[in-house]
């Protein structure tokens, strides 16, 4: 039969057609072409008079079968289209500013980690790190600190085994760097350091610090001076002051406090440096020869110094922030401020 075949055609073009639609405008031209008014389903309904009685009955009810078939796919396909919103056509306002990713940044703490390293690399410093899990002697006994010496008090840690502790203090890996490599060594050694301090404003069980050491024939006092005041400008600011005052650490000998002139009110006194004008940030000294010993380093034959300074308390007086537990909190709101 002539018009059943035509059927099968239209449908097979149909199907075709409405799988292959991708927007509106094509979705609305197949509707007219083969389901509208003067569609081509309407056309064999048309010519049904030309036809023998049986004829008449199968082609109609095929014909309307499939009319009720196209429509609800056309609605299908409809629905599909209306959940991509990009190939709703017209309705999309091209002048509509697009929707920008959240770009995220570096953790303050990481941003000035990075500044102190590549003031000290463009000095000829290279970066080391250590392990933050730590024996007893690497933390304590080869930097000086005997078990049974007060100063080991102040660095004091977490017992992780018998043996094992979590560092106190990056001074550790300036044992590990001595111990595989022969004078000269210029080094910076940046990271994660914990100490057992109850947690408020100025206090966290975990903080970093960046340790610095230098060893070779001839290191003398001036030349940690030296380095010193290059790094507090470069970090600071030229016309900040740099002052030593004399200290005690077992690892150096002498040992000095650091301070810079007070970095908000320039020396006058404030509430930061507690009136006084000055701001301690870091600790340094020329190595023991204890420590040269405990690496087998002849002392007689090398001098060196050793600093170290805790990046919190750097970011802290950089950005003016009063609360160290900002920096571990994970506050989108606090950390988007250091893009
Ligand atoms: N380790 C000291 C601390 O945690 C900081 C320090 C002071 C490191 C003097 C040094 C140094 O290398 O020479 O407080």
């Amino acid at each position: 039969m002539e018009s059943l075949k035509k059927l099968t055609e239209i449908k097979e073009r149909f199907t075709n057609a409405i799988e292959a639609c991708g927007d509106m405008k094509t979705l609305e031209d197949i509707r007219v072409r083969y389901a509208g008014r003067k569609g081509e389903l309407t056309g064999i309904l048309r010519g049904l008079s030309d036809l023998s009685v049986e004829e008449k009955k199968e082609v109609g009810r095929t014909a309307n079968i499939l009319k009720n078939e196209f429509n609800a796919k056309i609605q299908e396909a409809r629905e599909r289209l209306e959940k991509q919103p990009e190939k709703r056509g017209a309705a999309t306002d091209v002048t509509m500013p697009g929707t920008l990713p959240r770009v995220g940044t570096l953790h303050p703490l990481t941003q000035v980690m990075e500044r102190i390293n590549e003031i000290f690399v463009s000095l000829g410093f290279r970066v080391e790190e250590g392990p933050e899990i730590e024996t007893e002697f690497y933390n304590f006994e080869a930097l000086n600190i005997p078990l049974d010496h007060p100063s080991r008090d102040a660095f004091d840690t977490f017992y992780v085994d018998d043996g094992h502790v979590l560092r106190s203090h990056t001074s550790n890996v300036q044992i590990h760097v001595m111990q595989g490599q022969k004078p000269p060594i210029q080094a910076i050694m940046p990271g994660r350091v914990y100490r057992p301090d109850a947690v408020d404003a100025t206090h966290s069980f975990m903080f970093h610090q960046v340790e610095g050491l230098m060893v070779d024939k001839g290191i003398n006092f001036s030349d940690l001076k030296g380095v010193l005041s290059v790094f507090c400008k470069s970090m600071f600011g030229e016309d900040i002051k740099m002052r030593l005052r004399p200290h005690f650490f077992p690892f150096t000998e002498p040992s000095a406090e650091v301070d810079i002139s007070c970095i908000m009110c320039k020396g006058a006194g404030c509430r930061v440096c507690s009136g006084n004008g000055w701001l301690e940030i870091l600790g340094a000294g020329m190595v023991n020869p204890k420590v040269f010993e405990a690496v087998g380093y002849d002392p007689e034959r090398y001098t060196g110094f050793a600093f170290g300074m805790g990046v919190e308390r750097i970011a802290m007086l950089l950005y003016g922030i009063d609360d160290i537990r900002l920096f571990y909190e994970n506050d989108v709101r606090f950390l988007e401020q250091f893009k």
